[in-house]
């Protein structure tokens, strides 16, 4: 492992134990030194004159000097080798969570995101760290396999349509007699559904970006703009379309939130019953938030399938597949724009049969709408 040239954090906690280990022990020394002062007298007179001083005083302190000093010393001396070893020993374990979060780090840096640090014992700041990390690598690993297969999906589905482009161009060419007419018409339909998948697939991104202004907008203006819209597919479907609620004002990309108003609609006239089907759309507000409900009749569907439908292609049940055969990127559409303006997408089945569908995004007041317009 190289290291930039500098104390490495296990040495510098080393010096640290082993400084204030010193510190504490000069500290503690000095304290019985001045002790010793308080009650052990300059000079003393000896009990016998006749040992060594001519004048029969002896120089008590300076003995004790003499004696204490190469003691401490090497109190001193232990007390560093002391530091210096257990400190190491120490600022090591301390440090070894830390070890294996580089580690981790390492690994998934070079592109292994399925390693997680998993570390064990008590929940302190190691562990806090190592956890939060684990998450990040989950989260992490989730997006990267969706965007792989996404881009599996989204290239399966682009080869489809030049694929039947090139078996139509291939009949026209071995088969001269082959109704020119008709195959222009047949290659005029794919290239359509091409325009569209690649359409649906730059606006799913354009969304994903957050790169959109916004502006105020009411929701319930803009669904009744998608729902006129489509009145004609829905009158040919044979389905009613009932539109009612309150002023909604939000803040958002016009043109995104009109593209998701219609696409639940559209989607609420397509997949629904053969005959006499019925689509609700309503608007409402809340203290912090406006709901767009779009809800329809249609088949019975199982919750399960219903929690994966706003996954891009996925694209529901074969029979209803039969019926409107499209991309299966229009509720994934609307996710991510739902996401994109900070809001919640709600898919739950109706019991009779069919889906409602609830977008909810933040509110705005429509008195600071209107300091703002007027401003
Ligand atoms: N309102 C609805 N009622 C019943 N089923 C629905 C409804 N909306 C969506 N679905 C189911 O969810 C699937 C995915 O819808 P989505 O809008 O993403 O794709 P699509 O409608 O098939 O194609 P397109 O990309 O053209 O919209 C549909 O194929 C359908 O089975
Ligand atoms: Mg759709």
């Amino acid at each position: 492992m190289d290291r930039a040239p500098g104390l490495s954090v296990r040495l510098k906690l080393t010096l640290s134990y082993a400084g204030f280990l010193m510190l504490a022990g000069a500290l503690l020394l000095g304290a019985v030194w001045v002790f010793l002062l308080r009650y052990v007298p300059d000079r003393a007179m000896l009990k016998n004159p006749d040992d060594k001083p001519a004048n029969g005083v002896f120089p008590v302190r300076s003995v004790l000097l003499d004696v204490f000093a190469p003691r401490a010393a090497a109190v001193m001396a232990f007390l560093l080798v002391f530091g210096l070893v257990g400190g190491w020993i120490l600022a090591g374990r301390m440090l070894a969570p830390l070890t294996r979060i580089t580690d981790a780090t390492r690994l998934a840096t070079s592109g292994s995101l399925s390693h997680r640090i998993q570390l064990p014992g008590h929940k302190d700041e190691f562990r806090e760290l190592a956890d939060a990390f684990d998450a990040m690598l989950a989260r992490l690993e989730a997006h990267v396999a969706e965007q792989r297969r996404f881009a599996a999906n989204a290239s399966h589905e682009l080869r489809t349509p030049l694929a039947i482009s090139k078996a139509l161009l291939d009949v026209a060419r071995t088969d001269p007699k082959h109704d020119a007419g008709e195959v222009i018409d047949r290659l005029h339909a794919v290239n359509t559904r091409a325009i569209d998948l690649t359409e649906a697939l730059l606006l799913l991104s354009r969304a994903d970006q957050r790169s959109f202004t916004r502006e105020p907008i009411d929701l319930s203006l803009l669904a009744e703009e998608a729902t006129e819209t489509l009145l004609p597919l829905a009158e040919k479907r044979g389905v009613t379309i009932d539109t009612s609620g309150d002023i909604t004002p939000t803040i958002g990309s016009h043109a995104l939130l009109l593209q998701l108003t219609t696409n639940l609609v559209h989607n609420a006239i397509v997949h629904n019953l053969p005959e006499q089907g019925a689509v609700w759309v309503k608007t409402s507000i809340r203290p912090k938030t406006v709901e767009l409900t779009v809800e329809n009749t249609g088949e019975k569907l199982a919750p399960q399938l219903v929690s994966t439908l706003t996954e891009p292609f996925q694209r529901g049940t074969e029979r209803m597949h039969t019926s409107h055969a499209g991309v299966g990127l229009g509720l994934a559409i609307v996710k991510t724009i739902t996401q994109a303006h900070d809001g919640t997408l709600t898919l739950t089945p109706r019991p009779a049969g069919g889906i409602r569908i609830t977008v909810e995004l933040p509110a705005t007041s429509p008195h600071i709408d209107g300091e703002k317009s007027g401003s």
